[in-house]
């Protein structure tokens, strides 16, 4: 019998992505999001791509707080095998603007959601972490036993969710979690019907140079050139999406494992990228030249942060299989067939 994952913000960037990998992996998928990030087209092009097993994806506009819209969805199946949950709110500068709108999404929506699993007795969880919790590490690569910290709301969502699900885990040794550290995910899937729509001004690197390329911005601001790096600015591991959705995959494997508790994996490269050295990889697949204009350092921003990949490539058997080039060539693809991401001029800001 095919599995049934329950993912949360599955229409969401990188949910739309591993729900995709899931149903060509054969695991039957139900996705709940409220859409507050996402489009429903994402989720009709996910189904499209995926062929026959198209056929195996449900989906369910909810709120994870909305608990008896949850209970219901969960009473109505005979059980989930997995929940993988990436619903969530993610702008780091919203979030100190904005503190109590990320708590109560992100962990009330978290809370809810372990409290209805834990009902119907699902005990299996793979959640987003992000390598936000290592801060401005003292050393690189960032292996998993690397102290934790916060530099912002957003961030304290992460280590207080990682914390819970510990503490879950230690008052009932019968939960299974996953907690994956995300290093810095750009791309799209090499159709270039699906990729990263985000509402408003982009805050992440590389959806702010693609609508540069499109038009949509005149020009990126490179935030600091005086960090003591190859080029003097801040240098990140980037991962292609569809490696970090097999990410995923890995994980729900590894879930299986009668021994595993809760356990924290980083998906990264291992690789350290700068972003001019970004940028220049981006120039060569699009045949465009992005307008720079040099600026002071982006508050709370580290300097140099890559993964240690040891753990995940050791017990997880994964291991990221896509560099740089194919990155940019896959975010540039989905950026020309789609310059307004999901929506129109008129819906964009
Ligand atoms: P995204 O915003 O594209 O996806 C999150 C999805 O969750 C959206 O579709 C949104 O509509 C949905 N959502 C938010 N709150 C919800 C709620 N209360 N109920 C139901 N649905 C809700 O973001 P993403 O880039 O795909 O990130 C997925 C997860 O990975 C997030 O938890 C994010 O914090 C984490 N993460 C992302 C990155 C990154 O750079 N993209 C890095 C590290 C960690
Ligand atoms: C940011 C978040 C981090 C989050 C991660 C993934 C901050 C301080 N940190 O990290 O919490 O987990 O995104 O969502 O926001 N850059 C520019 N110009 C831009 C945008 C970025 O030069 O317009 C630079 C940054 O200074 C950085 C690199 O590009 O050196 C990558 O930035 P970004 O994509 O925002 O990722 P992180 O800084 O790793």
């Amino acid at each position: 019998m095919a599995k049934t994952v329950l993912v949360t913000g599955g229409a969401g960037y990188i949910g739309s992505h591993t729900v995709l990998q899931l149903l060509i992996g054969e695991f039957r998928v139900v996705v709940v999001d409220n859409l507050d990030n996402a489009s429903d087209v994402a989720i009709e092009r996910v189904a499209e791509l995926a062929g026959e097993r198209g056929r195996n994806l449900e989906f369910h506009q909810i709120d994870l707080r909305d608990k008896p819209a949850l209970e219901k969805l969960f009473a109505s199946k005979s059980n989930f095998d997995a929940v993988i949950h990436f619903a969530g709110l993610k702008a780091v500068g919203e979030s100190v603007q904005k503190p109590l709108m990320y708590y109560n999404n992100n962990i009330t929506g978290t809370i809810t959601l372990l409290e209805v699993m834990s009902a119907h007795g699902c005990k299996k969880l793979v959640f987003s972490s992000s390598a936000t919790v290592y801060g401005w590490p003292k050393e690189v690569p960032c292996t998993e036993e690397f102290p934790i910290c916060a530099m912002n709301p957003y961030g304290r969502t992460k280590l207080f969710i990682e914390e819970i699900c510990r503490d879950i885990h230690r008052s009932d040794p019968e939960w299974k979690i996953i907690l994956l550290r995300y290093f810095n995910p750009v791309g799209a899937h090499p159709s270039g019907y699906i990729g990263e729509d985000p509402r408003g001004i982009p805050n992440n690197l590389m959806p702010f140079v693609q609508q540069v390329a499109v038009g949509r911005r005149p020009a990126l601001t490179v935030y600091g050139t005086d960090y003591s790096t190859k080029d003097g600015t801040g240098v990140r591991d980037y991962i292609h999406v569809v490696d970090l959705s097999d990410g995923h995959i890995a994980a729900l494997n590894k879930l299986s494992d009668a021994k595993i508790g809760c356990e924290v994996y980083n998906l990264g490269t291992g690789k350290g990228t700068s972003v001019l050295e970004m940028v220049a990889a981006f120039d060569k697949a699009s045949g465009k030249k992005i307008p720079l204009v040099m600026a002071g350092r982006r508050p709370g921003d580290a300097e140099i942060v890559y993964a240690s990949t040891e753990k995940a490539e050791c017990e997880l058997h994964w291991k990221a299989k896509y560099g740089i080039d194919e990155m940019c060539r896959d975010q540039w693809n989905w950026a020309s067939k789609n310059p307004w991401g999901y929506g129109s001029p008129d819906s964009s800001n």
